[in-house]
């Protein structure tokens, strides 16, 4: 992940942002889309459109050590995305079995935490080990926490904490009056994470699908127009811009 970047809070690519005026959030979620357009537009195979994809994921990594945002939660691959042609479900893992390899090293320079959340158990052994082993590696590391949601669906992450529950009612653990908020997130998968502040997707589509919907409940959304693999540090900038002017005000006046 060496760095390229500056890491000067007061200078960025893009003239007319200055980062010293800008809110970080301390927990960004992205939907990255786009990859297949990207390559089609280029004419080329849409695994493609994935490899440059991995390239936006290391470089806005960078980026938010730099800026000082604590968590980046990324959307690597959806529950629904197994019912892809079999030849796209299997190049996406061998890119990320490819990517945890090659880029362990540079997430231990960088400090970089890494942490993945989703039915991790449905993923192929050779991902699932490579991907045990950059977690357990990189485990005391404090700088940015990059948490890849992998075979990740918020219903299917809704219905596991839901039946966690049940199991631990069943074991006479809880009631149903222990039952509240706090609770209940202590089920989810980021149990130990802060909810984000800012979801990014983009690509232009405004829709979740699927996406954290327990935990983006008070979340600032940011659509952009850019592909994913488009998407670098003066995007994200641009993002933090749109962040910066909203007024966060959870339901109170
Ligand atoms: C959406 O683009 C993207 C995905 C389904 C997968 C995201 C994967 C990566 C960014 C690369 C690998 C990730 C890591 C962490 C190394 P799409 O295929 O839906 O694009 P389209 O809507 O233009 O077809």
């Amino acid at each position: 992940m060496k760095f390229t970047l500056k890491k000067n809070k007061t200078e960025s690519g893009n003239p007319d942002v200055d980062l010293a005026s800008l809110k970080i959030p301390e927990h960004i979620a992205i939907i990255m889309d786009g990859n297949g357009r990207w390559a089609k537009k280029r004419g080329l195979p849409r695994v493609a459109g994935h490899r440059a994809g991995a390239d936006s994921v290391r470089k806005i990594v960078e980026s938010c050590d730099i800026l000082g945002v604590s968590y980046l939660t990324l959307y690597a691959f959806s529950s629904e995305n197994w019912n892809r042609p079999q030849k796209e479900v299997s190049a996406l893992m061998d890119l990320l079995e490819k990517f945890l390899k090659d880029k362990l090293p540079e997430m231990m320079e960088d400090n970089v935490r890494l942490r993945a959340i989703g039915r991790l158990e449905m993923l192929p052994e050779h991902v699932k080990a490579e991907l045990d082993k950059a977690i357990s590696t990189t485990a005391a590391n404090t700088g940015v926490t990059m948490n890849l949601a992998l075979s990740y669906g918020g219903r299917e992450e809704i219905v596991d904490a839901a039946k966690q529950l049940v199991r631990k009612a069943e074991a006479g653990e809880v009631t149903a009056d222990d039952v509240d908020n706090e609770l209940f997130s202590a089920q989810m998968y980021t149990a130990d994470m802060p909810d984000p502040d800012l979801l990014i997707r983009t690509s232009g589509e405004v829709r979740l699908s699927n996406f954290l919907l327990w935990q983006l409940s008070y979340a600032e959304i940011v659509i952009t127009d850019q592909l994913w693999p488009d998407f670098r540090h003066d995007a994200l900038v641009d993002a933090l811009g749109e962040y910066t002017k909203r007024d966060r005000r959870f339901g109170k006046l």
